[in-house]
């Protein structure tokens, strides 16, 4: 029985030895030591010895015990260290690699075109004001001093929701929602989106952005108006930018005119761009029209003021040499990208 005991304990070193993760190690442990394990076998068969016998077979088997357990706490410390080090270096990072590049957007040209405009204006003292999108026919129209039947009201022009309600087809709305809440003076340029029921070509698009502006107050002249839009021009598009006005008509103005400035193509010699003319076209302005500042309880007797307004996709279009405005609403990050 002794010499059974001691081939049991080798046995178990050699196992103990080979063994190569705490699973293992654990797997012999039960193996040997577990309550069906082979030396509790051993030990069973003790009763069978005599009394002599007995005491030194149960030493030698606690000898035994006591061997396979320091072996087996040996081996676990050399696993444990083992795995550690394998985790640690499995979970190794790499701080010299290359970061993961994070891909940044943009502001799309339309918006930067428009903050451009929006920061000329601010420095001049004007605040900006936001109006709806979805607009009453009464705001987009009639206050403005349409007709009845301008013919801009038409189906063919203008989205309807129904018989009161449009797609706004002009920011100039924004001008009486700003009078009738706040009194002169007033100093506002408001940009936004518009539609209009256009067939999308190079040049239309049902949806597009114009910028307004109006200005209200005592003593407001053609002047004001005239020199407030030639300092525009002039920070847009440069210092020798010139600046001519051609008498029009708009209902919401009187007198209206269109500014045209002098071409930033080819500095007014003349070019396929302006047609040979020299002159580009830039926006619609006027004098507010007495009608539409009663309509927003202002005495056109104390007051008087100037408006205008300008399309800012055809400004874009102009600067950066955009031939179809299609392309700012298609979002192909070839295009976008260029900005
Ligand atoms: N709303 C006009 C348009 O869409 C542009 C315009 C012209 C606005 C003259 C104005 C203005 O405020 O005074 O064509």
């Amino acid at each position: 029985m002794e010499a059974k005991l001691k081939q049991l304990q080798s046995i178990a070193k050699e196992e103990i030895l080979s063994a190569n993760s705490s699973e293992d190690l654990e797997r012999v442990r039960v193996k040997y030591l577990g309550k069906k394990g082979e030396l509790t076998e051993v030990l069973r068969g003790m009763g069978a010895l005599s009394s002599e016998e007995r005491p030194l077979i149960g030493k030698i088997a606690n000898e035994v015990r006591a061997a396979i357990e320091d072996h087996l706490q040996q081996a676990r410390t050399t696993i444990k260290n083992k795995e550690l080090e394998l985790k640690l270096e499995s979970e190794a990072i790499d701080v010299t690699m290359p970061g993961k590049k994070v891909p940044l957007g943009k502001k799309h040209p339309l918006i930067q075109g428009m903050d451009e405009l929006k920061e000329i204006f601010i420095s001049m003292g004007f605040r900006v004001a936001e109006g709806p999108e979805v607009e009453t026919v009464y705001y987009n129209f009639d206050a403005l001093n349409a007709a009845p039947n301008h013919p801009s009201r038409d189906m063919s022009d203008t989205f309807y929701i129904n018989d009161d309600v449009i797609l706004r087809t002009q920011t100039s709305p924004v001008q009486v929602r700003v009078m009738e809440k706040i009194k002169p003076p007033i100093r506002i340029i408001s940009p936004g989106r518009c539609f209009r029921n256009d067939t999308p070509d190079a040049t239309h698009s049902p949806m597009f952005h114009q910028l307004e502006g109006l200005v209200v107050d005592k003593g407001i002249t053609l002047a004001d108006l005239k020199g407030t839009l030639e300092v525009f021009a002039k920070r847009f598009l440069g210092e020798d930018t010139k600046t001519k006005f051609r008498p029009h008509n708009f209902p919401f103005t009187e007198p209206s005119a269109e500014m045209d400035v002098t071409c930033f193509k080819c500095g007014s010699k003349g070019c396929g761009f302006c047609k040979g003319s020299g002159w580009i076209e830039l926006l619609g302005a006027g004098m507010v029209h007495p009608n539409v500042l009663r309509n927003c309880g202002i005495d056109p007797e104390v007051y008087s003021g100037f408006a205008f307004g300008m399309g800012i996709d055809r400004l874009v279009m102009s600067k950066y040499n955009v031939d179809d405005i299609r392309l700012f609403f298609e979002n192909d990050m070839r295009f976008l990208n260029q900005f």
